[in-house]
């Protein structure tokens, strides 16, 4: 008789055995991902529904980093929130869709300070395209009630990091500090997580790129360079890259994530800061690929995790991927 797998891994089960690896664990950060896990659940069912309750279309309203806000963004902004403040574990919050850092200071014993984007790639939300959260979890410093101070801190503070990507399942990459990288798949029969990715690693090396190729007018000129010469057969043993890029961060770093290749926003004249946040896109991805084996950089060739961010919703150029695809990037920009 052919046996059925019992041996399944939810993420409640693997925060679980997480936690029993650290003695000194209250499990305070257990129920900070639980709550997480719900926001992730909530999300996923308004994302799934949208077309269907007229919740796609715009909001009418704009962020502070100047998006068009989208109903679900707003949503997902509001679903976050509750989470996050119903956990009592989170001292402070800050959101792309919020102005401010949120401080739940009705928590006494919050130790921990939330980075988040709650939907990802919403201005591909109407064509069905994937969309994610992307999450970042600092520790709050000793002594600290929570402000957003303790959110302008360096990716290599992070204590765990990651997205869930809304596509054909739900699919979730969590990374705790110098840890493995592990994926989960969202089984909606059970409404729960299982691990069907566990220990992820990036391919050294792979002939993809992803990058937005209609900023190519204003990027410098060794950005240029690099992208043309993935684009000429001579110089890849006959034959050139291929462009992959959905738009969505969270899409196309799963992508880049499983069959390897190289993701780029670059810093360009039009935006010399680049467009991608720090605190709930670029440090929390390059926490993963890092991980994962791979690395991620700025548009100053600078260690992305080692980047201190000055303002909560402070930008930066990116590159992140496999190993070997960021060293050629390197090749073709000097560190200034
Ligand atoms: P968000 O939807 O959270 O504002 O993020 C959008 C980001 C990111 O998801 C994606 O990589 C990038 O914007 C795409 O920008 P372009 O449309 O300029 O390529
Ligand atoms: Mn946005
Ligand atoms: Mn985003
Ligand atoms: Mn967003």
């Amino acid at each position: 008789m052919e046996r059925v797998n019992t041996e399944i891994v939810t993420l409640t089960r693997f925060l679980t055995e997480e936690q029993a690896k650290h003695k000194e664990a209250t499990g305070d950060f257990t129920l900070l991902c639980h709550a997480l896990q719900f926001s992730f659940k909530s999300i996923a069912y308004y994302i799934r529904r949208a077309t269907l309750i007229n919740l796609t279309g715009l909001a009418g309203s704009s962020n502070i980093t100047g998006d068009d806000q989208k109903k679900l963004d707003v949503i997902g902004n509001d679903i976050f929130i509750a989470a996050m403040r119903s956990s009592g574990k989170c001292a402070v919050l800050v959101s792309e869709e919020e102005e401010n850092a949120i401080l739940f200071s009705e928590h006494e014993g919050a130790r921990y300070a939330v980075a988040c984007d709650p939907i990802d790639g919403s201005s591909n939300l109407d064509a069905g395209v994937s969309v994610g959260t992307i999450f970042g979890i600092h520790k709050l410093a000793e002594g600290s009630k929570g402000t957003k101070e303790d959110l302008l801190k360096p990716g290599t503070e992070l204590i765990a990091a990651g997205f869930t990507m809304y596509g054909a399942s739900a699919q979730l990459v969590i990374t705790m500090k110098e840890g493995t990288v592990n994926g989960f798949t969202m089984d909606t029969s059970l409404g729960e997580f299982i691990l069907t990715h566990p220990d992820m690693r990036i391919p050294k090396k792979r002939a993809i790129y992803s990058v937005n190729e209609g900023n190519s007018h204003y990027w410098a000129d060794e950005t240029k360079a690099y992208f043309e010469s993935l684009k000429n057969p001579e110089l890849n043993g006959g034959k050139p890259y291929s462009a992959r890029y959905i738009g969505s961060m969270v899409a196309d770093a799963y992508r880049t994530l499983l069959y390897g290749g190289v993701f780029a926003y670059p810093a360009d004249k039009k935006s010399p800061k680049g467009k991608l946040r720090i605190l709930y896109e670029c440090a929390p991805m390059a926490m993963v690929f890092e991980n994962a084996g791979g690395q991620a950089l700025n548009s100053r060739m600078e260690r992305m995790m080692e980047v201190v961010p000055e303002s909560i919703h402070d930008k930066s150029g990116i590159f992140m991927g496999s190993y070997d695809e960021i060293e050629k990037v390197k090749s073709f920009h000097k560190s200034k």
